[in-house]
């Protein structure tokens, strides 16, 4: 097991530069997850550390030596592609046999490591055959299972669950976990996936464009977005937005747009000022009908209710603004009926329109 140390690292592809002086410190034996969009540079960070791509500038280290000149084999790395590239004319045993050949070990620990993590992802029953004889979660299960042989210091996986449906994702998804726990080894995941990022990650690393836009463990990126980007990015549905202006009424601020107005909470008493442009966020989970006699923030119109089990997602409308709500689907409202809404306080989440920040940053 190792640490993995990011410092400033830069590539660029001639006068493009796609990651901008990435800093990451990844802990041994920690689980982190790079999240963002497709095109933001988590592939190419990914195999930055791998040694698969070269870096412009800064250092990685990994177990605390540089291994910026090193090539991928001696880096003690170990990486699960999205395509498994597994080799089609070998059984399953000789894919993993393949990944130790390097390792030269005599036969006897060969045939110990194969069965030990064989048995590890229930792959026994599967060592004769070949890839095309398996099913899509059955081949990422080899693909891992040959990484793992090799019983290597850090893991890294490129969206390794994006070619199965959805059931086997998340079988697959339980399973990478399981392994984690037992392994305990480095993990460097890399998806565009919020739901693995969530499940998966001890923390979370949020790219744009080639940066990082926040990092932390996925209570903190849910909680506390430091900004518009990683608010509406994490979470699912999106937060919902309003623009909203400050205003001074007597001794007190409230947070107003044509429809509705909100008092502005009061851990954020000083942090606005009078006129200021500000996007309140709020979760669709964080807003819920009125007790009987309680004051309404909002009152808004059913346009549409999905129905889900075990919840109800409501497309609701007030004046200008459209929102969604998240309902127990046993008191979902009915389409064209008026409600009477109002917003957790724990959840109003505070950003400048103009640097898009959060206001909650300390
Ligand atoms: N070999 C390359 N030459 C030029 N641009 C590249 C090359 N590889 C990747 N890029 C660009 O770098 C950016 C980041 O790509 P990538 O790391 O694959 O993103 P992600 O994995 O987050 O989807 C993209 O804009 C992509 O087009
Ligand atoms: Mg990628």
């Amino acid at each position: 097991m190792a640490s993995v140390n990011i410092s400033n690292v830069v590539k660029s592809y001639g006068a493009l530069t796609v990651v901008h002086g990435v800093d990451l410190e990844i802990g041994d034996g920690e689980f982190v997850v790079l999240l963002g969009p497709s095109g933001c540079g988590k592939t190419t960070t990914l195999r930055m550390v791998a040694g698969l791509e070269d870096i412009s500038g800064g250092e990685i280290s990994i177990g605390g030596h540089v291994v910026s000149d090193k090539p991928p084999k001696d880096r003690k790395i170990a990486m699960v592609f999205q395509n498994y590239a597994l080799y089609p004319h070998m059984t399953v045993r000789q894919n993993m046999e393949f990944a130790l050949r390097p390792q030269k070990l005599p036969k006897h620990d060969v045939d110990a490591k194969i069965s030990r993590i064989s048995s590890m992802l229930g792959l026994d029953p599967l060592l004769a055959r070949r890839p095309a004889q398996l099913s899509g979660g059955q081949r990422q299960r080899v693909a891992m299972a040959r990484a793992m042989v090799r019983t290597p210091e850090v893991f890294l996986f490129d969206e390794p669950l994006s070619n199965l449906d959805a059931k086997l994702r998340t079988q697959v998804r339980m399973e990478i976990a399981k392994l984690h726990k037992q392994l305990g080894t480095t993990v460097i995941y890399v998806t565009h996936d919020q739901v693995e990022a969530m499940t998966l990650a001890d923390k979370i690393v949020i790219m744009r464009d080639g940066r990082i836009e926040q990092i932390g463990k996925p209570e903190e990126v849910f909680l506390r977005p430091r900004n518009l980007f990683v608010a509406t990015f994490i979470g699912s549905p999106s937060m919902n937005l309003f623009k909203m202006t400050a205003k001074a009424v007597g001794n007190d601020v409230v947070l107003e747009c044509d429809d509705f107005s909100v008092p502005l909470p009061a851990r954020l008493r000083g942090r606005v000022h009078q006129g200021q442009a500000i996007t309140l966020g709020v979760r669709p989970s964080d807003i819920r009908l009125v007790a009987p006699g309680e004051q309404p923030l909002i009152t808004a119109k059913v346009e549409v209710v999905e129905y889900l089990g075990v919840e109800a997602l409501v497309d609701l409308r007030s004046g200008h603004q459209e929102f969604i709500g998240q309902m127990p689907a046993g008191s979902r409202p009915s389409v064209d009926t008026s409600i009477n809404l109002t917003f957790e306080p724990a959840g109003l989440h505070l950003f400048d329109s103009e640097t898009g920040n959060s206001l909650d940053l300390d």
